[in-house]
C-alpha cells in the first residue's frame, strides 16, 4: 500500500516534469525556443528597415551638428548656451541669419512679438513654429532681450 502511494507520487512528478520541459524546451518540442526562432524570422524585415531609417536620421543629425558647429565658430561676442541651443542653428551664432531670417539688430519687443506669432500660428512658417513650440514665453522673452543686445555686443567686441 505504502509502495503504491510512492509510485503514484513519482508518476505524477515525472508527468509534471515532462510537461514543464515541453513548455520550456527547445525548438523541436514547440517550447519557448521555437517562439524565439519564429520571432527572429518575422522581425527580420522590420529590423532591416529600422537600420535604414536610423542611418538617415544619423545623417540629418550630422548635418545639423555640422551647421551648429559652423555657427558656433564665428561669434565675435559671447552668447548664452540657451541661444546657442535653441536659436543659433538656424539664425546663426550672431543672429545674422542662416536658414532662418536675420534677427540681429531687431528690438526685444519685435523679436518677442514675432516669435509668439509663430507659436500661436498667426505666422505660418512650420520650421519656425516647431522650433519654438515648446519654449516658454518667459524663455522667449529672455532670449529676445539677449538677441536685441547682439548689435551692441558686436560693436563692443570690434
Ligand atoms: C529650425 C530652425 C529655426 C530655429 C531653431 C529657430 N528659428 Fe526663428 N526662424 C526660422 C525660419 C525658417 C524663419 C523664417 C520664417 C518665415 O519665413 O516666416 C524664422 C523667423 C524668425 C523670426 C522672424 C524674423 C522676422 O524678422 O520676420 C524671429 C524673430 C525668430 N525666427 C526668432 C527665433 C528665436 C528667438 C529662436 C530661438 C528661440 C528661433 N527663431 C529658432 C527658423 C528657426
Amino acid at each position: 500500500m505504502k509502495k503504491n502511494i510512492i509510485i503514484a507520487t513519482i508518476t505524477v512528478l515525472v508527468f509534471g516534469l515532462m510537461a514543464y520541459t515541453a513548455s520550456q524546451g527547445r525548438a523541436f518540442q514547440g517550447g519557448e525556443a521555437s517562439r524565439v526562432i519564429e520571432d527572429v524570422t518575422s522581425k527580420k524585415n522590420t529590423t532591416v528597415q529600422n537600420i535604414d531609417t536610423k542611418s538617415e536620421q544619423d545623417i540629418e543629425a550630422e548635418k545639423l551638428k555640422a551647421l551648429k558647429d559652423k555657427a558656433g565658430n564665428i561669434a565675435a561676442f559671447k552668447v548664452s548656451d540657451n541661444y546657442k541651443r535653441r536659436c543659433a542653428s538656424c539664425h546663426g551664432i550672431d543672429g545674422k541669419g542662416a536658414v532662418g531670417l536675420p534677427i540681429f539688430g531687431q528690438s526685444a519687443e519685435d523679436i518677442y512679438t514675432k516669435v509668439l506669432e509663430y507659436k500661436s500660428k498667426k505666422r505660418t512658417n512650420p520650421i519656425m513654429r516647431s522650433a519654438v513650440a515648446h519654449i516658454s514665453e518667459e524663455t522667449i522673452k529672455e532670449l529676445a532681450q539677449e538677441i536685441s543686445k547682439f548689435k551692441e555686443a558686436e560693436a563692443a567686441a570690434n
